[in-house]
């Protein structure tokens, strides 16, 4: 589900999340791996306050592992912790709990010196809509907790869900928004399907795909599509149109007079890179 963010959305949001900190230990920041930036809300430190953070890149199957690589190092060097996850199927969760547990070692380790049993550490998930909370949520707790709705305000009573022995997880995420003003993280996450195509143009979408990924996976372009020649200018518009058409007619998105419907084949395009049948790519990189 797609919400519109206006501010006063933004400021309860906001609020919603800094009450639930006082409950919690640790905030499992949730962004999608293919582009772990422009998923991320620009305020995120400041609403954060200091709570112990672990970045999970989630949707890392449909990620270029490389590239995912060098985010987490990234990540590191800026000192962050940051661990790749498929909450689809449940690849690289169990990292989760144990990373939590080992950002707040000095804090456990005080309690045990002072013979205090720790208690499980207890979690927030917060990320943008669509990222993979829920998704998330009920692989952790392995079992399907009920859909909370991505509309900020929406309030219900807290529960924790117990993950293993020790963590334990708040059962509705907290939900940041992007940051919109930049128009190429608006195109980032329309790529992925983070924001629905009715916002941005369908072929301006499509448009700024290809000029990104027939750069860096033209291989995957050339494959799929049976395409013969990879653009020699990237920054030249008319070559990128050219890729489209070329889609366009693998698909038979042809109108009359024999021109290429674009705007099907971008719809076309999209709804295959998102299925993952590009093969796994990513939007950005850290260099
Ligand atoms: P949210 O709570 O943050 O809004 O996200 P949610 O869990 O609803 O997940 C949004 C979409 O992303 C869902 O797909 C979900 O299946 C998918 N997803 C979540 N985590 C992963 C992951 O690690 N890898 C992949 N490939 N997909 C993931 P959907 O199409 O909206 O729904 P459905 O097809 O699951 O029914």
């Amino acid at each position: 589900m797609t919400i519109q963010w206006f501010p006063g959305h933004m400021t309860r949001a906001r609020r919603q999340i800094q009450e639930k900190l006082s409950l919690i230990d640790v905030v499992i920041e949730l962004v999608d791996a293919r582009l772990p930036l422009s998923s991320r809300n620009p305020m995120i430190d400041e609403i954060l306050q200091g709570k112990p953070r672990m970045i999970v890149m989630n949707k890392a199957d449909l990620a270029d592992p490389s590239v995912t690589r060098e985010w987490i190092e990234h990540f590191k060097s800026e000192g962050h912790t940051a661990v790749a996850a498929d909450a689809s199927s449940g690849q690289g969760i169990k990292e989760i709990p144990l990373k939590a547990k080992e950002l707040l070692k000095e804090k456990i380790d005080r309690q045990i010196a002072k013979g205090i049993k720790p208690r499980p550490v207890r979690a927030l998930i917060v990320g943008i809509p669509n990222v993979g909370k829920s998704t998330l949520i009920n692989r952790l707790a392995g079992r399907s907790i009920a859909a909370t709705g991505d509309r900020p305000g929406v309030t219900k009573g807290q529960q924790w869900i117990k993950v293993g022995t020790d963590m334990e997880l708040l059962d509705t995420p907290g939900i940041l928004w992007p940051k919109f003003e930049d128009q190429n993280v608006g195109y980032r996450l329309a790529v992925t399907g983070a924001i629905k195509e009715e916002i941005l143009n369908v072929e301006d979408i499509a448009f700024f795909a290809v000029k990104y990924l027939a750069r860096y996976y033209w291989p995957n372009f050339q494959e799929r599509f049976e395409l013969q020649e990879a653009p020699t200018d990237y920054e030249n518009p008319d070559e990128i149109v050219a890729v489209m058409e070329a889609i366009g007619r693998k698909r038979g998105c042809i109108v009359s007079g024999g021109r290429v419907d674009l705007e099907k084949a971008s719809g076309i395009l999209l709804r295959e890179l998102r299925a993952g049948k590009m093969g796994r790519f990513s939007m950005e990189a850290p260099y």
